[in-house]
C-alpha cells in the first residue's frame, strides 16, 4: 500500500509518497508567495494551498503508475486563522502563526481574561500567533468579515475540507488555537463565548491516526487516484514532524530547524510552563508535548542570504565560516525578524547585528545568524529546564539541519547530541505514518515510529567549545533586554 504525506509549509507545500513499509518513494514540493501588508503581518491564500498541494499529488500519483494510494494525511502550520463563509468561500487571506497584528487582543486576552483563566480553560496563555486573537481582531477590524463566518478552520484542515468535504481538525493543532481544552481533548465552551465563536463554527476533532472520510470521488479522478484513498486527520506540523522523527512517548525532544525554529518534548501526560513560556499542548500520537518556538529560524538564513547578500549558494556562504572561528565570534544576531513567541512573547522585538567593525567580514555575519538562531533555541531549553525538563538529546529536522556546520554550532551551542534519521521531511514522513496508522497498517502510532525510524547520524558536542559558548551564551542573553525599550519606541508603543 501506498501512502502521500502532506507538510504544509509556509515557503512550500512538500509532499512525500511511502509505502506501508514506510520506504520513501518520491519526494516533491511546490511553492506559494507569503505576503508582508505591514510590518510585522503575515498572510497567504489557502487557495494557493490547495492548488500547488493538488499539483503535487497529481505528480506523485503520476509516479507510481496504477494510481494505488491507500491514503494521505496533511502536517500544516499551526495556528493560522483560516475563515469560509456559507457558501464555503475563503473570506480573507489566512493571517499566519508569524503575524503579530493582534498584539492588543492578545493583551486583552492575558490581562482582562487573565492568563490564569486561560491557562485553566486551555492549558496556555495568549500570544499573538494564536488563533483566539486573530478572531477578536478580525471581529474588530474587519466586523462585515467576520459576520460571514460560517466555518473557523486551520490550514491544515482548510486541505482535509477541500479533500474530503469534512470539517476536522485534530488535538496537536487545535491546541494553537487557544479555544481548545488541551487537557480535556475538547473545545472550550467558555473561550468560544469570550471569542463570540460558537461551537458549531468549528471542525470536529478526531484523533490524528483517526480516519475523517475519503477523497471525494470527483477529486480522486482529478488527481489520477484509481483505488479508495482514506485521508487521516493529520497533525500540527510541529507534532508532524515529531512522529516523522520518532518522538513519541515519554521524555523525547526534536528540534525543528524549519522557517520557525521549535523545541518539541513529547509526554505521556499533560503539564503546564506556569512561567508560561513554553506551550502545553497535546501530541499527535494521543498523548501530550510542551514546545517553545521561535518565530524566524533557517527564515533568519534565507532572509541574510537571499534577501540581503543576494544570493542563493548556501554551499559557498556557510564555506566562508572559518573553523578555528567557532566559539570565538565577535559578532552577535538577536534572530527576532518577526518578533518572538518563546521565551519573551515580544511581538515588537526585532533583529540586531551588534559588535561590526571595518574588518568584519560576510563568514563572520553568515556564522552569527547561525548562532543567533541557536541561542535563541537555546533559550527554550533553558525554559524546559525551569520545568524540571533536563533534554540531554534530541532529534534535529527541517530545512536547516542540512547545514553539517549550522549542526556543529547548535550542537555545541546546547551542549547536546543531536541525531537525524535517514530523511529531513520531518512532517511529511510524520503525515504519511499518521495516515498509514488511520488505514490500519499499524496498531499505534508508537508501533509505526518503533518499526519504520532509525537514527542515522549524530554530531556530539566538543567540550571545549561547549565552554566557549556557554560564556558567549551569557553575553548573548544581555542583547535583548538592552533593546528592548528601542524596540517599543521602533513600534510606537513608547512616548
Ligand atoms: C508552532 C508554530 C510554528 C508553525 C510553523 O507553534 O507557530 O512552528 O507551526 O509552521
Amino acid at each position: 500500500m501506498r501512502y502521500i504525506g502532506v507538510d504544509l509549509g509556509t515557503s512550500a507545500v512538500k509532499l512525500l509518497l511511502m509505502t506501508g513499509e514506510g520506504e520513501i518513494l518520491k519526494i516533491v514540493s511546490r511553492e506559494y508567495p507569503v505576503s508582508f501588508p505591514k510590518n510585522g503581518w503575515s498572510e497567504q491564500d489557502p487557495e494557493d494551498w490547495y492548488k500547488q498541494t493538488v499539483d503535487g499529488i497529481k505528480e506523485l500519483v503520476a509516479s507510481t503508475g496504477d494510481g494505488e494510494i491507500a491514503g494521505i494525511s496533511v502536517a500544516g502550520q499551526m495556528h493560522g486563522l483560516v475563515t469560509l463563509d456559507s457558501d464555503d468561500k475563503v473570506i480573507r487571506k489566512a493571517i499566519l502563526w508569524n503575524d503579530g497584528r493582534s498584539q492588543e487582543e492578545s493583551d486583552y486576552l492575558n490581562n482582562e481574561i487573565g492568563k490564569r483563566k486561560l491557562t485553566e480553560l486551555t492549558g496556555n496563555i495568549s500570544y499573538a500567533g494564536f488563533t483566539a486573537p486573530k478572531i477578536l481582531w478580525m471581529q474588530k477590524n474587519e466586523p462585515e468579515n467576520f459576520k460571514r463566518i460560517s466555518k473557523i478552520m486551520l490550514p491544515k484542515d482548510y486541505l482535509t475540507y477541500m479533500f474530503t468535504g469534512v470539517c476536522a481538525s485534530d488535538p496537536s493543532d487545535a491546541s494553537g488555537t487557544l479555544f481548545y481544552d488541551v487537557k480535556n481533548r475538547c473545545w472550550s465552551k467558555e473561550m468560544c463565548d469570550i471569542l463570540g465563536i460558537t461551537e458549531a463554527q468549528l471542525p470536529k476533532v478526531f484523533e490524528s491516526y483517526e480516519k475523517v472520510g475519503e477523497v471525494k470521488p470527483e477529486l480522486c479522478k482529478e488527481l489520477g487516484i484509481t483505488s479508495t484513498c482514506i485521508v487521516a486527520a493529520g497533525a500540527g506540523d510541529n507534532a508532524g514532524a515529531a512522529v516523522g522523527m520518532g518522538i513519541v512517548g515519554e521524555g523525547k525532544c526534536n528540534i525543528s530547524l524549519g522557517t520557525s525554529g521549535t523545541v518539541f518534548i513529547s509526554s505521556n501526560s499533560f503539564s503546564e510552563d506556569f512561567e508560561n513560556h513554553l506551550h502545553s499542548f497535546a501530541h499527535s500520537d494521543g498523548a501530550y508535548h510542551v514546545m517553545g518556538c521561535i518565530l524566524s529560524a533557517a527564515s533568519c538564513n534565507k532572509w541574510w542570504l537571499e534577501e540581503i547578500c543576494e544570493t542563493n549558494d548556501y554551499g559557498r556562504e556557510g564555506g566562508l565560516i572559518k573553523e578555528d572561528n567557532l566559539g570565538k565570534n565577535r559578532i552577535y544576531f538577536l534572530p527576532y525578524l518577526m518578533g518572538e513567541r518563546s521565551p519573551i512573547n515580544d511581538t515588537d522585538a526585532r533583529s540586531a547585528f551588534v559588535g561590526m567593525s571595518m574588518d568584519t567580514s560576510r563568514g563572520e555575519m553568515t556564522q552569527a545568524v547561525y548562532e543567533g538562531v541557536s541561542f535563541a533555541l537555546r533559550d527554550c531549553l533553558e525554559a524546559a529546564k525551569e520545568m524540571g525538563i533536563d533534554v540531554k538529546e534530541s532529534c534535529v529536522c527541517g530545512g536547516g539541519s542540512k547545514s553539517k556546520i549550522w549542526l556543529k554550532i547548535l550542537s555545541d551551542i546546547l551542549g547536546i547530541r543531536l541525531s537525524q534519521t535517514d530523511n529531513t521531511e520531518g512532517p511529511s514522513f510524520g503525515a504519511a505514518i499518521l495516515a498509514s496508522v488511520a488505514n490500519g497498517e499499524y496498531k499505534s502510532v508508537e508501533e509505526a515510529c518503533s518499526k519504520l525510524i532509525k537514527v542515522t547520524q549524530s554530531v556530539d558536542p566538543d567540550a571545549e567549545q561547549v565552554k566557549l559558548y556557554e560564556e558567549r551564551y551569557q553575553e548573548y542573553k544581555k542583547i535583548y533586554p538592552a533593546l528592548k525599550e528601542t524596540y517599543a519606541f521602533i513600534a510606537g508603543r513608547r512616548d
